[in-house]
């Protein structure tokens, strides 16, 4: 039986393969941020030494976009130098590593059409940098699976739909970005199309993400319809938040390639986001 390592257990994707890998009788091993951190060279080379797994996969990041700003040397450390950790371990058993990566490595000023795999990267912040670090120490290791995605959602509080929902509940009118497009997709999309994709034999780099693509005002707006709410929302350019970290405006990406390879048409975002707020 086929051994898996999952790393950052108590995160949103982590969490929904906990839930697979638990529910389908696999053999895996667990570890949230605490008992493992991915920075941490030694403990991982120790503990890939001692579960040998067959395929590691790695759902830890920093993912605070603006705290980033400030914190690059967490960011770089669990982004970046947390990957070179895990090919350096991993190298000597072969194990498989999945990773996941981010619209972010895009700077939005794509012309025409979604993004895709092999599109020029510019990450604007300090977030997408160190994912884009994280992704070049992968190239290194051809038995590695890489995953950019986009407003991943699932159990958690890291959410857009959680924080939304939560702004609702103080605020009768709201503020929501218009010119922020991307793809919200469901952490039980993507722990399905790993294991698709591990059925498959694939290796490289594949963007996964739900079908269809939205802005941020788009997807508010559905959220409110699909929970019945008869909140406000005004559409308003993101450059009013002032935020911390620079956002690409246009940073949706194409699914087309894995889903030729999978032989799969990947639900559209509208739906996995009507069953998540309806279970
Ligand atoms: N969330 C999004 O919208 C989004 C968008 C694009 C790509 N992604 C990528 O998708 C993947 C999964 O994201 P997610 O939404 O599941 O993230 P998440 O909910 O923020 O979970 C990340 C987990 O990693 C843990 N962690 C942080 N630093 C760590 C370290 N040094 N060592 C070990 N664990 C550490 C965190 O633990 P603590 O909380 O205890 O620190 C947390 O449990 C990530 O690679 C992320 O970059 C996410």
């Amino acid at each position: 039986m086929t051994k898996y390592l999952i790393i950052g257990k108590n995160g949103q994707l982590g969490t929904e393969f906990v839930r697979q890998l638990t529910k389908n009788n696999f053999d895996f091993v667990a570890f949230d941020h605490h008992q493992l951190d991915v920075s941490d060279t030694y403990k991982i080379v120790e503990l890939i030494e001692q579960i040998k797994p067959e395929i590691v996969i790695n759902t830890s990041a920093y993912n605070q976009v603006d705290l980033a700003e400030k914190n690059y040397n967490l960011a770089y450390k669990t982004n970046g130098l947390g990957v070179n950790n895990l090919v350096f371990a991993c190298k000597k058993y072969n194990s498989l590593i999945i990773h996941y990566s981010t619209d972010y490595v895009f700077d939005g000023k794509k012309d025409l059409g979604l993004y895709e795999e092999n599109d020029l990267v510019n990450p604007l912040n300090e977030y997408g940098k160190s994912k884009y670090l994280g992704e070049t120490f992968l190239d290194n290791y051809s038995n590695s699976l890489l995953f950019r995605t986009s407003w991943v959602f699932g159990e958690g509080l890291q959410n857009f739909i959680y924080k939304f929902l939560q702004w609702t509940k103080n605020n009768n009118t709201l503020k929501v970005s218009f010119n922020e497009i991307s793809i919200p997709t469901s952490t039980k999309t993507i722990v399905d199309l790993t294991f698709r994709a591990i059925d498959s034999g694939l290796n490289g780099k594949f963007h996964l993400t739900n079908s269809g693509c939205c802005s941020r005002y788009e997807y508010a707006k559905y959220i409110l319809k699909i929970s019945n709410l008869s909140n406000i929302i005004e559409p308003v350019d993101i450059a009013s938040f002032n935020l911390p970290a620079k956002r690409p405006g246009f940073s949706a990406m194409s699914n087309q390639k894995l889903s030729k390879e999978l032989n799969y048409l990947i639900p559209e975002w509208s739906d996995v986001v009507k069953d998540y707020l309806s279970s």
